[in-house]
C-alpha cells in the first residue's frame, strides 16, 4: 500500500492513478489523517500532493515532522515538496513570476533513484507561485529549471524526495517513469496488484459479507453498474436482484438494450426488474432549472423507486451501487477535494432507506480499472467499452428545465451524432461523446420560414481517467454532416455547436 496524502490540489486522483498504473495499490487520505492511523496502515510509501496554499502561512494545511521520521519513503509533489522543505527547516518563498505550463527541467543528479532512466533536460508540467529558496538540511538539489533553483531535491539516506513539478500529469513526459521509480526503487513495492486478484478477492469478500442475504442493485446499464452486476452475479447469483429504472432520461432505445443484456433472455444469472418511471421523473423535474437541485431530485427519486421495489420483493439486506473511486473523491468523501458535483450515486442517501447496508464493490477502482475488471469477468466488450453515461442521464445534458419534449430532442440528436461518429470510424478513438441541449433559442431560417428553435451542443472528449479531458478533433465534414442531419431530422433544433472546452476548466458534462 502506498498512501497519497491529499493537500487539496486538483491532480490528486491522478497521483493515485499513476501509482496504480505501476500495479501498486494506493489510497487517498486527507492530510488531516492522524499519524497513528497512517502507521497502523503500514504503508510502503507516502506521497504528499500539491495544493493551492502557501505552506509558510499559519492556517495552511501541514503535517507534523514525525511523518518524515517514520523511516517510510516520502515523495512530496509541488505543495507537498514545499511543505517537506518548510517542515524540515528549509525555506519557501513567493516567486516573482509564476511558473506555469510545460517547462524544461535539468536533472542535476542523474544517479537519483527517482530519476533513473530519465533524460536531461526533460519536459515537465509546472504550476506554482511559491518556490523552494533553500533546501532543508541533509537535502541535495537534484534538478532545476531556468526560473526555479530547486525543481527537485532529495535526502536519499532518509528516503525523502521533493519534486516541485507534477509528474502525475501527462504533460510531464517522463512523469510516470519517475513515479514508477519512486514506488519500485525507493519504496520497493513489488508491483503485483492486478485485476484478476481484485476480481477473485472481491468475489470472496462479497460472499463473506452477504452470506445468504439478498442484494438489490441499482442497474443503470452503464459500465459501472453493469460491472458491479457482473461481479455480484458471479459471487451470489440469484441472491442478486437488479432493478433497472427507466427514468426517461436514457439515451434513445437504451432501456430496451439494457433489458436485452440483463433481462430473462440475457446471459446473466440474476433477477432482473425493469421499472418504467418516466412520468414520475418528469413531473418531479417540472420547473426545476438549477443543476444541483436536478441531480438531487433524480438521485432521491432513484432511492425511492428502489425502496418501493425492495418492499415488493420483501426483505432485502443490501443495496448495491456501482460507485467508483472518482465519485467518492469528487463528492468530498475521500481526500481533500472540494465538492465539484454531487454524484447522485454517492451523496444524498436519505436516512429512512430501509436497507441494512450499502455494498459498493467498485468503490476503490478508477474507470479504466473497472473496465479491466469487466473484461476479467467475461462481460461482452461492447458493454465494457460502452462510453460512460452519468446516473442522472439526459437530465444533466438538458440545460435548465427538463421536459419530455426536450428529452425527445436530445435523444434524437444524440442518436444521429453517435451514428455518424460510428460510421466515420471515430467511436473507438473518443472516450465520451454526446449531444446536449442548451437552453438557448435563436432565430434561423428554414425554407422561407423564420425559425426560433433550440441549439444543440455536441461534445466529444479524449481522456484517460475522466478527471482531465481535451476536446477531441472531429473532422469538419463529420461535424457538418451531423449538424445538417440534426437540423433536418430533429424538430425544434435550428443550430448546432461543437464544444471546444477542455476539463479543467470545463467539466465533461454540462451540469
Ligand atoms: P464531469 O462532468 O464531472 O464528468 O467532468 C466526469 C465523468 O463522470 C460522469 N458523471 C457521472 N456519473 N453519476 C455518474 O455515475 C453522476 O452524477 C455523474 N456526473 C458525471 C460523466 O459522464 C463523465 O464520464
Amino acid at each position: 500500500l502506498v498512501i497519497v496524502l491529499d493537500f487539496g490540489g486538483q491532480y490528486n486522483q491522478l497521483v493515485a492513478r499513476r501509482v496504480r498504473e505501476c500495479n501498486v495499490y494506493c489510497e487517498i487520505y486527507s492530510y488531516r489523517t492522524d499519524i497513528e492511523k497512517i502507521k497502523a496502515m503500514n504503508p510502503k510509501g507516502i506521497i504528499l500532493t500539491g495544493g493551492p496554499n502557501s505552506c509558510y502561512l499559519p492556517d495552511s494545511p501541514t503535517y507534523s515532522k514525525e511523518l518524515f521520521e517514520l523511516g517510510i519513503p516520502v515523495l512530496g509533489l509541488c505543495y507537498g515538496a514545499q511543505l517537506m522543505m518548510h517542515v524540515l527547516g528549509g525555506e519557501v518563498k513567493k516567486a516573482d513570476v509564476r511558473e506555469y505550463g510545460k517547462t524544461e527541467v535539468l536533472i542535476d543528479k542523474t544517479a537519483s533513484k527517482v530519476f533513473e532512466g530519465v533524460s536531461t533536460p526533460t519536459i515537465c508540467w509546472m504550476s506554482h507561485f511559491d518556490y523552494i529558496s533553500r533546501v532543508a538540511p541533509g537535502f541535495e538539489i537534484s534538478a532545476h529549471t531556468a526560473d526555479c533553483p530547486v525543481a527537485a531535491a532529495e535526502n536519499a539516506e532518509k528516503k525523502l524526495y521533493a519534486i516541485q513539478f507534477h509528474p502525475e500529469v501527462l504533460h510531464t513526459v517522463e512523469g510516470t517513469k519517475m513515479i514508477n521509480n519512486f514506488v519500485k526503487n525507493v519504496c520497493e513495492c513489488a508491483g503485483d496488484w492486478k485485476m484478476d486478484a481484485f476480481v477473485e478477492n472481491s468475489i470472496r469478500a462479497i460472499r463473506e459479507k452477504v452470506g445468504g442475504g439478498k442484494v438489490l442493485l441499482a442497474l443503470s446499464g452503464g459500465v459501472d453498474s453493469s460491472v458491479a452486476a457482473g461481479l455480484l452475479s458471479r459471487a451470489i447469483g440469484k441472491q442478486l436482484t437488479c432493478v433497472f429504472v427507466d427514468h426517461g432520461l436514457l439515451r434513445k432505445n437504451e432501456g430496451d438494450e439494457v433489458e436485452a443484456v440483463f433481462g430473462p433472455n440475457g446471459s446473466f444469472d440474476l433477477n432482473f426488474i425493469r421499472v418504467n418511471a418516466q412520468e414520475r421523473y418528469y413531473s418531479k423535474l417540472a420547473g426545476v432549472e438549477e443543476p444541483e437541485q436536478k441531480r438531487k431530485i433524480i438521485g432521491e427519486e432513484f432511492i425511492r423507486v428502489f425502496e418501493e421495489e425492495a418492499k415488493k420483493i420483501g426483505a432485502v439486506d443490501f443495496l448495491a451501487q456501482g460507485t467508483i473511486y472518482p465519485d467518492v473523491v469528487e463528492s468530498g468523501l475521500g481526500g481533500e477535494s472540494a465538492v465539484i458535483k454531487s454524484h447522485h450515486n454517492v451523496g444524498g442517501l436519505p436516512d429512512y432507506v430501509d436497507f441494512k447496508e450499502i455494498i459498493e464493490p467498485l468503490r476503490d477502482l478508477f474507470k479504466d480499472e473497472v473496465r479491466k475488471a469487466g473484461l476479467e469477468l467475461g462481460l461482452p466488450e461492447e458493454l465494457v467499452f460502452r462510453q460512460p453515461f452519468p446516473g442522472p442521464g439526459l437530465g444533466i445534458r438538458i440545460i435548465g428545465e427538463v421536459t419530455a419534449e426536450k428529452v425527445r430532442i436530445v435523444q434524437d440528436a444524440d442518436a444521429i451524432y453517435r451514428e455518424e461518429v460510428a460510421k466515420a470510424g471515430l467511436d473507438s478513438d473518443l472516450n465520451q461523446y454526446f449531444a446536449a441541449l442548451t437552453n438557448m433559442r435563436s432565430v434561423g431560417v428554414m425554407g422561407d420560414e423564420r425559425t426560433y428553435d433550440y441549439a444543440v451542443a455536441l461534445r466529444a472528449v479524449k481522456t484517460i481517467d475522466f478527471m482531465t479531458a481535451e476536446a477531441a478533433e472531429i473532422p469538419f465534414d463529420v461535424l457538418q454532416k451531423v449538424m445538417s442531419r440534426i437540423i433536418n431530422e430533429v424538430k425544434g433544433v435550428n443550430r448546432v455547436f461543437y464544444d471546444l472546452t477542455s476539463k479543467p476548466p470545463g467539466t465533461i458534462e454540462f451540469e
